[in-house]
């Protein structure tokens, strides 16, 4: 499988605020490497607080690190300055939870999917309006919607236009954090379903962070499971899924919601060893 992301010995850690007294280490990523190929979905799964949001963040750029190496297509992400920055920003885009975060609150959709248009440089700018109501197809709204505020739109049109706005640069690499948990059980399996059809017509690989495994099982060709910023556990899907090597994966397997006949008595875990 060719290669698009490969994360070295990644490690961050964060120092916590307050008083002198007070102030202690976390170890947000801890020694964390993986491997992305071009077209496939990573689910990285864990519980809140396990550095899932971090580790994205410092594939992004966005965090600096403190130990190992992003590189992304041949290259180190860290060493990135100007042109090369701008570049590597236009092929790996990010998705959150809140689309709020992404989309601007004082202007139209269309004005924000736009903007990445221009800012990347796609296609001539006459035809750029175009290609805005194109990706709100592409991403299942209706064009008419291009022309409202975020706050006109319901959780799922706004994750579907942060979606399109991610798309407009045309990426290799999705790094979609959360990108359900906000929504309504409903709403979580369009947005799904949208994500495969993507990852499916375009051939862009993701990165899908998420803390739940019962949602990582549908988009994903693999999952790296991560237990307080280490990964416990990395393998295809479907063997992660039938037969969970660490005790920290089976719980969360167990609290994936399932018909009766296939539910697995939920064994309880409190640490211990990773290995
Ligand atoms: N800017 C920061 N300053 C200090 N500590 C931080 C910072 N960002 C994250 N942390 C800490 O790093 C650890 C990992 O946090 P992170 O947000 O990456 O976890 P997560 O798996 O994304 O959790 P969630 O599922 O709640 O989003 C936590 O202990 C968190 O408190
Ligand atoms: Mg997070």
């Amino acid at each position: 499988m060719a290669e698009l992301l490969r994360v070295e010995s990644l490690k961050k850690t964060f120092v916590t605020g307050g008083p002198l007294w007070n102030r202690h280490v976390v170890t947000a990523v801890d020694d964390v490497s993986l491997f992305v190929a071009r077209g496939q979905t990573l689910g990285l799964v864990g519980e809140s607080g396990s550095g899932k949001s971090t580790l994205g963040r410092c594939i992004l750029g966005l965090t600096q690190v403190d130990g190992g190496r992003v590189v992304f297509d041949g290259t180190e992400v860290q060493g990135l300055r100007g042109k090369a920055l701008h570049d590597f920003r236009r092929r790996v885009q990010p998705v959150f939870q809140d689309p709020y975060g992404s989309l601007d609150p004082r202007w139209t959709v269309g004005r924000s999917v736009r903007e990445s248009l221009d800012c990347y440089r796609i296609g001539t700018p006459a035809d750029r309006e175009k290609r805005v109501l194109d990706l709100f197809r592409r991403v299942g709204l209706n064009p008419v919607l291009a022309g409202r505020l975020p706050n006109h739109l319901s959780g799922g049109q706004r994750q579907r236009v942060a979606i399109a706005a991610a798309l407009a640069s045309e990426p290799e690499l999705i790094i979609a954090d959360e990108p359900v948990s906000a929504l309504d059980m409903s709403v979580q399996a369009q947005i799904l379903n949208l994500l495969l059809d993507l990852q499916q017509d375009l051939g862009v690989a993701c990165i899908f962070i998420t803390h739940d495994l019962g949602v990582v099982e549908h988009v994903s060709d693999a999952v790296a499971v991560l237990y307080r910023g280490a990964i416990v556990e990395m393998d295809a899907t479907d063997r992660i899924m039938r037969n969970p090597q660490h005790q920290y994966t089976r719980t969360l397997l167990a609290a994936v919601p399932r018909p009766p006949s296939t539910a697995r008595p939920p064994p309880p875990y409190q640490g211990g060893s990773l290995a």
